[in-house]
Order: structure tokens, then C-alpha cells, then sequence
């Protein structure tokens, strides 16, 4: 039996702390050995949205403990490790810096090698976890960072089918929620308090609906809610709101969902259709519930990684340092944390980022 690789993975792009251990089976699947994430929800709440300065200062009181506590779930020892893994971006520089120099650090004393991970690629490997599944897939990444169609074709290879233009759908759900009065991250209150409602109440904007093919916009919904809301006088209006706001992200996802499936067709001969949903918002159950559907219909299996490797996460980034590890793409200590990094380099820029209609 050959000895698989041991990779310690670290995540610290924005609000969460988090750090792996993972290694392989003999069928070469990724188990993952300990999965360690601590949320900083308590730090920002009051602020309706991530203060870097703080995320970044919590980052450092707390990633000490958790590589510690990730390294003790796995029942592995220090010396073990066969190489670190850390996000290098994109997020908020002051809170990638605190992982990677602390990656790098404890790559240099245990003298092993040091991956640089782009976030993005973790996420869209993410269903790779624990379990086994063959590129290429379609992949809907919805977080509150982030909101893009990939094509998910390879380690390294990917290409963007579509993305949002300006906020993110985690983005989108919390400033509703905050325009409700819910505490950040209000997405999944949301989705609680729209249960209750009525969602044909309210009329409200899909944004790009008929045009921008599957990218996506949820701006003009904040500012329309926004509006709506000056005239809410009893909770019901409350739960109608949340449930029209709900309902209108769902005819959005379906609409330009269905649009990437027949690009990812068009562009990909496949017998086996996969469409992955990741990031937070994948956890919202009407959503999947929505998408599962659709699935059915036009003939496209759905996976759903697990909820605690769709949201952010050290194992999806320890992923990523194990394949790279494998195929010796290794990185220097002198690599930059990136703010900026998008996954398919092809892919234009945000707008104004270049988003063609
Ligand atoms: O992937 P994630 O944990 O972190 C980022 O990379 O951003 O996603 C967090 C986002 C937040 O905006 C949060 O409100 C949203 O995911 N979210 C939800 C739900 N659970 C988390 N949005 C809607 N419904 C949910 N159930
Ligand atoms: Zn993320």
C-alpha cells in the first residue's frame, strides 16, 4: 500500500477561519480526516456586513487554535503533513494575508512544500469531497461572494458560461435582510420568514431577465425592495416581502439556469449530464428544491455537496493542494496574496468588467 499524500488546508479570504487535514483513499477519492471552520457572525453582526480590520484581527487570534484543532480531529501528527495549501484569493487582502503568511510559515519550519490556492477553484471542486465524481460538470456557484456559471472541466480548467454584473446572490439575500431589520448574514432568515408570506404580493424587478444570456444582476431587486419596504406596516407585510423576494431569486435561477445548461451542452459532449450547486445559498431548500426540478426535467443529474462544504471551508482549499501536490504545481513563498482572481483568465472582467449583452 503506498502512502497517500496528508495536505493541511487553510482558508481565511473573508469571515470564516478555517482549516483541513485530507488525504485519499486507495481508490483515490479525497476523505476528509477533520474539517474545522469557525464563523465570525458574532464579530460583524451589528455592522450588516463583514469590517475587514476586524475579520482580519480575529483571523489572527484564532488561526493558531484551529490549524491545532484541525491537525487533533485528524489523528494525524504535525510531522505527517506532506504540504499546506492556502487561499491566495480572491477575497479581502488584510484576511488573506493572515492565512497565507501563516501557511507559508508553517511550510518553511516543517520544510514541506506550499500550494497557493485560488478560492473559486476550491469551491469548484468542492464536490469532489468524500466522494467520486468525473469532470466535466456544470457548476452554479451562488455565495455571498460570488454568483457564476463554470464549466467545470479539469483541474485548472475552467470557463465561465456566465456571472452576476454587480451583487452577489448571498449579497443580495442579506441586504434584503437588512433592509427587513435582520442581522448579518440575514440570507437564511430570509428563507425562514418567506414561509410565512404570500409570494405574488409584491411585483419585483428581474433584472437582465430577457438578455446578458446566463449572467446575472440583483442590484435593481436591493434598490426595489428598498422602496417597498418605506411603506411595510405589519409583520405579514414582512413575510410577504421576503416571500415575493424569494419566489422572484427562484424565477431568475430557472430561467438562467436553464439558458447555461444549453450553452454547457452546446459546448460539451457529455453522456452523463452533472449540474453541482455551491456556496452558501445552495443551502436554501426552495432553491434546491427549484433546481432538483429542473434537473429532472431537461435530463441533467443534480448534486448538492454537503452543507458544511458549501459554504466556505478549509477542506475545499486542502482539495485543491492535493491535486496540485500530485501533479507537483507547487508555489514559491514569495506568492502574492490576490484580491483579484478569476478562475477561467479568458473570462472578462466585472463590469464595469466587461460583461457583453
Ligand atoms: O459560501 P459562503 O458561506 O461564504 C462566501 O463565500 O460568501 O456564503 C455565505 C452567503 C451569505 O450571504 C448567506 O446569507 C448566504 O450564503 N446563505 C443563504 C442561506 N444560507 C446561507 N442564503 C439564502 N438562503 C440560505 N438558506
Ligand atoms: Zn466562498
Amino acid at each position: 500500500m503506498t502512502k497517500k499524500p496528508i495536505i493541511l488546508g487553510i482558508e481565511s479570504s473573508c469571515d470564516e477561519t478555517a482549516a483541513s487535514i485530507i488525504s485519499e483513499n486507495e481508490q483515490g477519492i479525497p476523505i476528509v480526516l477533520s474539517n474545522v471552520v469557525s464563523s465570525q457572525e458574532n464579530v460583524h453582526k451589528e455592522f450588516g456586513g463583514v469590517v475587514p480590520e476586524l475579520a482580519a484581527r480575529s483571523h489572527i487570534e484564532k488561526i493558531d487554535w484551529i490549524v491545532q484543532k484541525a491537525i487533533d480531529d485528524s489523528g494525524k501528527k504535525i510531522e505527517e503533513i506532506d504540504a499546506v495549501a492556502s487561499t491566495a484569493g480572491p477575497g479581502l487582502i488584510v484576511c488573506l494575508s493572515v492565512g497565507l503568511s501563516f501557511a507559508k510559515s508553517f511550510a518553511s519550519t516543517l520544510n514541506i512544500p506550499f500550494v497557493a490556492v485560488n478560492h473559486l477553484e476550491g469551491h469548484a471542486l468542492s464536490p469532489k469531497l468524500n466522494s467520486s465524481l468525473n469532470f466535466p460538470y456544470l457548476l452554479l456557484l451562488i455565495s455571498g461572494g460570488h454568483s457564476q456559471f463554470l464549466s467545470v472541466l479539469g483541474l485548472g480548467k475552467y470557463k465561465r458560461l456566465g456571472t452576476t454584473i454587480d451583487d452577489a446572490l448571498g449579497e443580495a439575500f442579506d441586504k434584503t435582510a437588512k433592509i427587513l431589520g435582520i442581522e448579518f448574514p440575514g440570507g437564511p432568515q430570509i428563507e425562514i420568514l418567506a414561509k410565512k408570506g404570500n409570494s405574488n404580493r409584491y411585483n419585483l424587478p428581474k433584472p437582465i431577465f430577457n438578455k446578458g444570456g446566463c449572467n446575472l444582476s440583483f442590484a435593481g431587486l436591493k434598490t426595489s425592495i428598498l422602496k417597498i419596504s418605506k411603506s411595510i406596516e405589519t409583520e405579514q407585510d414582512k413575510f410577504d416581502l421576503a416571500a415575493s423576494f424569494q419566489k422572484t431569486i427562484e424565477e431568475i435561477l430557472y430561467k438562467k439556469t436553464t439558458i447555461a445548461f444549453s450553452k454547457f451542452e452546446k459546448e460539451n459532449i457529455v453522456e452523463k449530464k452533472i449540474f453541482v450547486v455551491a456556496g452558501g445559498v445552495a443551502a436554501n431548500r426552495n432553491i434546491r428544491s427549484m433546481l432538483t426540478n429542473l434537473c429532472n426535467e431537461k435530463k441533467f443529474k443534480s448534486i448538492f455537496p454537503p452543507i458544511e462544504f458549501c459554504g466556505d471551508n478549509a477542506a475545499m482549499i486542502a482539495l485543491v493542494g492535493l491535486e496540485k501536490y500530485k501533479l507537483k504545481e507547487l508555489n514559491n513563498f514569495d506568492h502574492p496574496a490576490k484580491p483579484r482572481w478569476q478562475l477561467d483568465e479568458n473570462a472578462s472582467y466585472l463590469k464595469g468588467a466587461g460583461v457583453k449583452f
